[in-house]
C-alpha cells in the first residue's frame, strides 16, 4: 500500500485522541482503556482502516484495535475512526506486530483479523516475513487468541498458510473457502459486501476470488489455551472468559464482522 509521506503525518498522530499512545500501558488491562468489558477484537496491518470503522459502527458491545506499522496509514485510519459513530469502541495503534506480546497479554484478544497482508512472493527469501509465517503464529499462540480470520487474494500465501496452520497442532481450521464471494457455504453468504477492507473492495472488483479461512485455538475444542487452562478455576478472570458466548450466544461461537 503506498501512502506519501506527508509532513504533517506526526502531529496528526499527536492529535487524534484514538491513538494510543502507550500501549504497554495497557497490556493486562484493556478493560481499563475502553471503559467497559466487552470482549475485544485486533486487526492487524490495518491499512487505511475500512474495515475496522465499519465494524465498530455496527458493532458497539465489541472493543475494536486497529494496527499498523506506517505511520501515515495508520494516521489516514485513525481519521476513519474519529467519523465512527459515538458508540463505536475504536482504538488505534501505531506499531509492528513483532510488538504485540508488549502490549497484549494472554486473553486480552478474543479475535484477530489478518486481511490481504502482503504476500511476500519470494518464499525462500521472505517466507518470514508473512504474518501467517510460523513464528507469527506462535506469537498468536502465546496470546491465547481464540480465533483467526484470514483472507487474501494470492492463492500462494493462502496455501502457504494453510500449511503452517496445520503444522502447529494448536490450530483447527474451519469455513475454508477458495472463492468466499462465490461461495454460499463459506462463512460469510455471497455477495455480502458488508465490512470490505480496501484491498479487499479493488480485488472484488476485478472478479479476484477471495480466499479465507477461520483458525481456532485447538484446546477444549475450540476455545483457547487460555480458557481451557481456566476451566478449574471459578470464576474464570473476566478477560479469558469474555468472548464466544457472550457474542453469539446461539451457536457458541465467536462472532466475525
Ligand atoms: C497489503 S496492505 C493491506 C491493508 C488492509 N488490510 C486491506 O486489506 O486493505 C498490508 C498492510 O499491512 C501493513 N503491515 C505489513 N506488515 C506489518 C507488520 N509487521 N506490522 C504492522 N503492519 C504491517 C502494511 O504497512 C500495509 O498497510
Amino acid at each position: 500500500m503506498r501512502v506519501r509521506r506527508k509532513p504533517w503525518t506526526a502531529g496528526e498522530l499527536a492529535a487524534n485522541p484514538k491513538i494510543v499512545r502507550d500501549p504497554e500501558q495497557w497490556k493486562g488491562r484493556w478493560h481499563g482503556y475502553f471503559k467497559n468489558e466487552n470482549p475485544i477484537q485486533l486487526e492487524i496491518g490495518c491499512g487505511k482502516g475500512q474495515f475496522i470503522a465499519a465494524a465498530a459502527d455496527a458493532y458497539p458491545q465489541t472493543n475494536f484495535i486497529a494496527l499498523e506499522r506506517n505511520p501515515a496509514i495508520l494516521a489516514a485510519a485513525a481519521r476513519k475512526g474519529l467519523q465512527a459513530s459515538e458508540n463505536a469502541h475504536l482504538a488505534y495503534i501505531n506499531s509492528d506486530v513483532k510488538n504485540l506480546p508488549a502490549y497484549f497479554a494472554p486473553g486480552d484478544i478474543q479475535a484477530l483479523y489478518i486481511q490481504f497482508c502482503d504476500p511476500w512472493p519470494n518464499k525462500k527469501k521472505w517466507a518470514k516475513r508473512r504474518l501467517t509465517h510460523a513464528r507469527f503464529l506462535e506469537l498468536y499462540r502465546q496470546l491465547a487468541i481464540d480465533v483467526i480470520f484470514f483472507k487474501t487474494d494470492d492463492r500462494k500465501l493462502f496455501e502457504f498458510s494453510l500449511e503452517q496452520f496445520s503444522e502447529q497442532a494448536r490450530w483447527l481450521m474451519k469455513n475454508i473457502s477458495l472463492d468466499l464471494y462465490a461461495d454460499t457455504n463459506a462463512g460469510q453468504p455471497a455477495g455480502d459486501a458488508r465490512f470490505m477492507t480496501e484491498y479487499e473492495e479493488k480485488f472484488v472488483s476485478l472478479g479476484t476470488p477471495i480466499y479465507r479461512l477461520e483458525a481456532y485455538g485447538k484446546a477444549l475444542g475450540g476455545l483457547s489455551d487460555e480458557r481451557a487452562k481456566c476451566q478449574d478455576q471459578k470464576p474464570c478472570p473476566a478477560s479469558v472468559v469474555s468472548s464466544p458466548e457472550k457474542q453469539n450466544p446461539e451457536s457458541g461461537k465467536l462472532k466475525q464482522f
